[in-house]
């Protein structure tokens, strides 16, 4: 492998780039092994650039064969340029413009890395972002050098019939012999390098259009294995809602003749938004009843929609440099959450995402991976892609939304679109136009972007019944890091109320403490203080609501208060945050239990009665109360730990808990059981998938008690089954549990869908996040299964993945064998493909929370990686800073 300690690169070196490149002609001849890229550029010298007047030029490349080089028609050669591992450099350009034709060569088909031009089940396409496209050709590779390409495509007629690049299509013929043919397209719109794609194969067209507001007709095309056309409707559906909402709530209209998804097989992300060009893991295209979970479907919807949503923030606005990422990612995550809030129920949209921050942003935060939502300095750029850019990011935008107000934050964004379409920018040139409409100082809050860590906000409210008065403090931390030892207070912008005895909030007056708008106060120092006035009764507190900023809060309040609140609080985020703290700490005071038994049934008794009376209530829809039911989970109790965690210990009165629940609650479960009984067509909508995820839940809590009869219930749930969404989850649930028709089920589901590559992933995952002690066993055999490729990033995910990140019982043997086994596979996949390897080791970010045993042998297996002697820049960087 090339340099194994490579330097960082920093934000603070930021340079504008030296020579800029306006248009870009690509012909591009694939084939299997030799891919030949011939590049026209043309080329001038930036006269933004500081730089003095001899510039040598230095394009970007790897992993390249060139086979010629010329400038302004005149072959080069040595010493008139250079070659090493990474790039070309020219020593003396000429001043005035030029043109540079480079040919290089590629192959596809031994590209396991995914980066650059591959192939996937036979079809050509390309993944670019971060740094790909200098694995097509020579570059100037880098977000803030933005052009104009043209690309003509050219392969046999027989094996890449379909042929696609950005923009508008221009021309398509064959060729003399009829063999190959080619195709021209045309993206008026500069972009830079890492939007760039091109997709050759044979595959099947699901077509459709979409007018947009003012009038532009747009082609919309979804390409699919052949027969899986029927698969690609809810991913067209989801895309012309993504358009038309754009258009209504954020003013923003599409902007080429054709817009075109391609759905591959061999993905290392979920999608990627490239111009005109959407190419997605076809995991989150492909979507049937017999096929997709209503979790599949729910995330076709939103990713459709945030790629989509790129066209305008990311591709018309685009990054600076890559420490900008957030400003594309976390804004654009922030939309499609938006749309899937106004798709579906907005606050169990708003479960679910915080539910996902909390359960990966929040310890990747708290550990060694810790970074700020814009980082200042990367080894590898790849393993930026985040929870912190992407989900913590789309929260700081929310708070500005918070702070400002729905119109006033559109103010905001419609300067942003206005102000900076076709610029590459930065983060403060974001935050500005915020500051630009509101007139209010957003210094304060930058702090958001540039310091890494989750506040923490210790809260006291004490009452003077004489008074009518309560006063508030709130104590503001934030954990020192590595490199930054002392951290500056965050303006925190805190949405309260205060509930009366009836449970209705109370109409206070704020007499100390700055309030931003009505309910939402000012956190702006390590210690605020509030005074409340025309407080007439003891309050019950309901803060953070709606999760109104990433942080932690905690406060003093009783079983009493919590199950108060499950009951009253008008913010339905707050009552579902109650019962789920409720259950939590319920779970961990069994820990240390004296006499465990008699506390479970008590502590069991109080919490399951303040469920049963929200699960009663009319007023609550399906899916809502399906959030409650979900109690949370054993990765979610260890969280709240956070020091000298033993999974097993926390497993088993996780176990005990539940199920003892399940046992108070037997009566309210059959009736919810039987009340959303199947039978009737499957819809994909939100109501009815909230009948079936409340169906499920209820499945899943009686499950816990483990008597004959719930394994029977569970066994008829699985072999009745009419859609995937059931099935799964009856098979996740059984392979879990020493049930009679365990190997029966995983059999037969096995039999069922054997020959279909995305559904046989469920049956990977349902063994490997099995808490079974067999687990780590039955994942090494699935390992040498015919179906599972370890080449392939969604096998890897769904087996060794699924097995790492979504089983904290197993992975976390006490005798560190699961973490044996992945550092084990890591070096397997780190030969093959550095990104998903990466990814992987992720799954060691919170071992140093773990109780001794477990944490030395975490640490001795992270060890063995960094000892190996080949090992990509992205794996390295991650070993090394847990390590550090
Ligand atoms: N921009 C893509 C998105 O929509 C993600 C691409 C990530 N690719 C990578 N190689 N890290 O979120
Ligand atoms: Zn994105």
């Amino acid at each position: 492998m090339k340099s194994e300690h490579p330097k960082p690169v920093l934000l603070a070196d930021y340079r504008a780039p030296e020579y800029l490149i306006d248009t870009v002609n690509l012909d591009i001849a694939l084939d299997p092994t030799k891919t030949r890229v011939v590049s026209k550029l043309s080329i001038r010298r930036n006269p933004q650039s500081k730089s003095t007047a001899k510039a040598p030029l230095r394009l970007d490349g790897e992993l390249l064969h060139l086979e010629s080089i010329s400038l302004n028609g005149k072959k080069l050669r040595r010493p008139a340029y250079a070659i090493d591992d990474t790039g070309l450099t020219i020593a003396s350009p000429p001043k005035e413009p030029f043109t540079l034709e480079v040919t290089t060569v590629v192959n596809p088909e031994k590209n396991t890395a995914l980066q650059g031009i591959y192939l996937s089940r036979g079809v050509y396409c390309s993944q670019c972002e971060a740094q790909g496209f200098r694995r097509i050709t020579y570059f100037l590779d880098r977000p803030d050098v933005l052009a104009r390409y043209t690309v003509r495509l050219e392969a046999d007629v027989a094996t890449a019939p379909v042929l696609l690049a950005n923009g508008n299509p221009v021309a398509r013929a064959t060729l003399p012999g009829r063999k190959r043919h080619y195709a021209v397209w045309h993206d008026p719109h500069p972009k830079p390098s890492y939007l760039f794609a091109i997709v050759g194969g044979d595959l099947a067209l699901l077509d459709s259009t979409f007018t947009t507001k003012s009038g532009r007709k747009v082609d919309l095309g979804i390409y699919v294995e052949h027969g899986k056309e029927a698969r690609a409707h809810w991913a067209m559906d989801s895309l012309k809602r993504s358009m038309r909402w754009d258009e209504t709530r954020f003013g923003r209209e599409y902007d080429l003749d054709v817009f075109n998804i391609v759905a591959v097989s061999d993905f290392n992300m979920g999608a990627m938004e490239n111009k005109g060009l959407n190419i997605f893991n076809d995991r989150l295209i492909l979507a049937s009843a017999e096929t997709a979970t209503d979790t599949t479907y729910e995330s076709i919807e939103s990713v459709v929609a945030h790629e989509y949503f790129h066209n305008w923030t990311g591709n018309r606005i685009t990054c600076r440099d890559w420490f900008q990422l957030c400003l594309k990612e976390g804004l654009t995550v922030y939309r499609d959450q938006e749309f899937s809030a106004e798709s579906r129920s907005r606050t169990v949209q708003r479960i679910t995402d915080v539910r996902q921050l909390r359960a990966l942003q929040f310890p990747e935060d708290q550990g060694p991976l810790s970074h700020p939502v814009r980082p200042d300095t990367y080894i590898e750029i790849n393993n930026f892609y985040t929870a912190t850019v992407y989900e913590k990011g789309a929260e700081v935008v929310r708070m500005i939304e918070t702070i400002l107000g729905r119109e006033k934050f559109r103010a905001g964004m419609d300067l942003y679109f206005e102000r900076h379409d076709g610029q590459a920018v930065t983060i403060e040139d974001f935050v500005a136009c915020f500051a630009d409409v509101s007139d209010l100082d957003f210094s304060q809050f930058m702090r958001w972007y540039t310091q890494s860590g989750t506040p923490e906000l210790v809260c006291d409210l004490t009452f003077d019944r004489r008074k009518k008065a309560a006063e508030l403090t709130v104590h503001q931390t934030l954990k020192p890091s590595h490199g930054k030892a002392k951290k500056q207070p965050q303006f925190v912008p805190l949405a309260i109320a205060l509930l009366g005895e009836n449970g209705n909030e109370m109409d206070f007056t704020v007499e100390e403490g700055k309030e931003i708008r009505p309910g939402v106060l000012a956190i702006t120092d390590r210690t605020t203080k509030f005074r409340f006035g025309n407080v007439t009764s003891r309050p019950v507190p309901s803060l953070l609501r709606n999760f109104s900023a990433p942080v932690n809060v905690t406060i003093a309040l009783s079983d009493d208060d919590l199950a108060f609140t499950m009951h009253h609080d008008s913010d339905l985020f707050n009552r579902w945050q109650a019962s789920n703290k409720y259950a939590a700490r319920s779970i961990l005071t069994l820990l240390d239990a004296k006499r465990p038994k008699p506390l479970v049934a008590s502590k069991a008794a109080k919490f399951a009665a303040a469920l049963e009376h929200a699960l009663r209530n009319p007023d609550l829809d399906d899916a809502y109360k399906a959030e409650l039911l979900k109690l949370p989970s054993v990765a979610d109790v260890s969280r709240e730990k956070s020091v000298r965690v033993d999974h097993a210990a926390i497993f088993e009165a996780h176990r005990a808990f539940s199920g003892a629940v399940a046992e108070k609650l037997a009566d309210t479960l059959d009736d919810v059981y039987a009340r959303t009984s199947n039978g009737r067509k499957f819809s994909p909508d939100a109501k009815s998938a909230g009948r079936r995820a409340l169906r499920n839940a209820a499945l899943s809590l009686m499950t816990m008690r483990g008597m004959d009869e719930d394994y029977t219930r569970l066994e008829t749930h699985y072999r009745k089954s009419s859609n995937m969404t059931d099935a799964a989850h009856a098979l996740v649930l059984i392979a879990g549990v020493d049930a009679p028709a365990r190997e029966s089920v995983i059999q037969h589901f096995f039999e069922r869908w054997k020959d279909d590559h995305l559904v046989i992933d469920t049956w990977f995952s349902a063994q490997a996040q099995s808490p079974r002690a067999e687990t780590l066993d039955d994942v090494k055999a699935l390992c040498t299964h015919p179906l599972f490729k370890i080449t392939t990033p969604n096998k890897v995910r769904a087996l060794i993945g699924a097995f790492a990140m979504g089983n904290p019982l197993q992975f976390n043997r006490a005798d560190g064998a699961g973490y044996d086994f992945l550092a084990e596979k890591v070096l397997a996949i780190d030969a093959l493909n550095p990104q998903v390897a990466s990814r992987m080791l992720g799954a060691f970010r919170s071992y140093r929370s773990l109780e001794p045993k477990r944490k030395n042998r975490a640490k001795a297996a992270l060890k063995r990686v960094a000892d190996a002697t080949h090992l990509s820049r992205d794996c390295r960087e991650i070993v090394s800073r847990m390590l550090e």
